[in-house]
C-alpha cells in the first residue's frame, strides 16, 4: 500500500459554515491516518488577491486556525500551517508562473467570474492558480482534497505537473483530486435552496457557522425556507429545502435520510425544524465551545502553527533546492 501524500487549503476568509465542515473539514478529518502522510495549509496568501483589512486577516488565520483544531485536525497526525509561513509558496509559484502561458489562466472559470465586475484586476488574482499548482507540487502531494469548483484548477497543476517534468525531468508526482463522492452532501442555503450554502452570500441567514451559538442555530433553522407540503419527504427536485434539512440532519446524526423520514412521518415540517435544529445543535456547540477555548489562547494556537512550519519548511526546501538545480537557478 502506497503512501498518500494529502494536501489541501483553505482560506482565512471568515468563519467555516456547516457546508465547509460537512463537505470538505470533516474529511481532512478521517484522512488523518498512519496510511496518509497529511498537510493542511491555511492559504493567506491567497486571501490577498482581493483587498484585505490586515488585522482581520491576521484574526480569521487564527480563528480558522482554532476551527479546524476543534474539528478535529491533529497537529501531532497532520502538518497544519500558515502558507505565507514558507517562502518556497511563493518562490515555485514564480517558477510555475514562468512555464506557464496567459492564455492557459485567461480561460479559468474562477478567474472570470471574480474579475468580470472590475476594472482593474491584480496581477495575483490572475496567478492564483499558479499559487495553488505550487502549494500542491511544493509537497509533492498525490492526493487532494477538493471541491467541484476547484477542479479546473487542479487540471492546471496537472498540466504544469507535465510541463515542468517534461521540460526539466522527473520532479513532481500526478496528482489526483479527491472529490466527495457525489453532489448530495453538498448543503444548500437555507433561504434559497436551490443554490449552495456559501460563505459570499449576503444574506447571514442563509448558513448555519460553526461558531454559532444554540439561539442563533434555532433561530436560523427555523426561518428555513422549506414549501407548503406539511409532510417531511425526501425530494431534492422538487422539494430542495426540505431535502437540505435532511441532508444536514443526516450528514450530523449518521442515520440515514430514509430511517429519519420514517422518525419523522407524523411531524410536520414546522416541528421537523425544531428536530434538525437540535441535532445541529448537538453534533456543533461541542466545537463551538472548543473553538472559543482555542482562542482564549493565541500564543498556543501560534506555536502550534510554529511547529507546523517547521515541518512544512523541511520538505518545501528540499523541493525548491531540487527544483532551482533543474532549472539553472
Ligand atoms: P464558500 O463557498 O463558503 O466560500 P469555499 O469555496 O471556500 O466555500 O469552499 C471551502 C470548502 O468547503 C471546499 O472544499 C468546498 O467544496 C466546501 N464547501 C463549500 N460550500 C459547501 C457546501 N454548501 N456544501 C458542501 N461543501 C461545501
Ligand atoms: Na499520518
Amino acid at each position: 500500500n502506497e503512501v498518500k501524500k494529502v494536501f489541501s487549503g483553505i482560506q482565512p476568509t471568515g468563519d467555516l459554515h456547516i457546508g465547509n465542515y460537512l463537505g470538505a473539514i470533516r474529511r481532512w478529518v478521517d484522512l488523518q491516518n498512519d496510511e496518509n502522510d497529511v498537510t493542511y495549509c491555511i492559504v493567506d496568501l491567497h486571501s490577498i488577491t482581493l483587498p484585505q483589512n490586515p488585522l482581520e486577516l491576521r484574526n480569521n488565520s487564527l480563528r480558522i486556525c482554532a476551527s479546524l483544531l476543534a474539528c478535529g485536525i491533529d497537529p501531532n497526525k497532520s502538518t497544519l500551517f500558515l502558507q505565507s509561513s514558507i517562502k518556497e509558496h511563493s518562490e515555485l509559484c514564480w517558477i510555475l508562473g514562468c512555464i506557464t502561458t496567459m492564455a492557459r489562466l485567461t480561460h479559468l472559470p474562477q478567474y472570470k467570474d471574480k474579475s468580470a465586475a472590475m476594472k482593474e484586476i491584480p496581477l495575483g488574482l490572475y496567478l492564483y492558480p499558479v499559487l495553488q499548482a505550487a502549494d500542491i507540487m511544493l509537497y509533492k502531494a498525490t492526493h487532494v482534497p477538493v471541491g467541484e469548483d476547484q477542479l479546473q484548477h487542479l487540471q492546471l497543476a496537472l498540466s504544469l505537473t507535465k510541463l515542468f517534468n517534461h521540460r526539466f525531468g522527473k520532479t513532481f508526482p500526478m496528482c489526483q483530486a479527491m472529490v466527495a463522492e457525489d453532489a448530495s452532501c453538498r448543503i444548500k442555503s437555507l433561504r434559497d435552496p436551490s443554490k449552495k450554502m456559501s460563505k459570499s452570500d449576503p444574506d447571514p441567514k442563509s448558513c448555519v457557522m460553526i461558531t454559532d451559538t444554540p439561539e442563533v442555530i434555532k433561530g436560523k433553522v427555523k426561518k428555513a425556507i422549506t414549501d407548503c407540503t406539511s409532510e417531511v419527504t425526501f425530494d431534492p427536485l422538487t422539494r430542495p429545502g426540505v431535502a437540505n434539512l435532511l441532508t444536514m440532519h443526516s450528514m450530523v446524526s449518521g442515520k440515514s435520510v430514509q430511517s429519519i423520514c420514517d422518525e419523522v412521518k407524523d411531524v410536520d415540517t414546522g416541528k421537523y425544524k425544531l428536530i434538525v435544529a437540535d441535532a445541529l445543535i448537538e453534533h456543533i456547540n461541542p466545537i463551538r465551545i472548543k473553538i472559543e477555548d482555542y482562542l482564549k489562547n493565541p500564543d498556543h494556537l501560534c506555536n502550534i502553527l510554529n511547529q507546523g512550519s517547521d515541518k512544512a519548511r523541511e520538505v518545501a526546501e528540499k523541493t525548491i533546492n531540487e527544483v532551482k538545480i533543474k532549472v539553472g537557478l
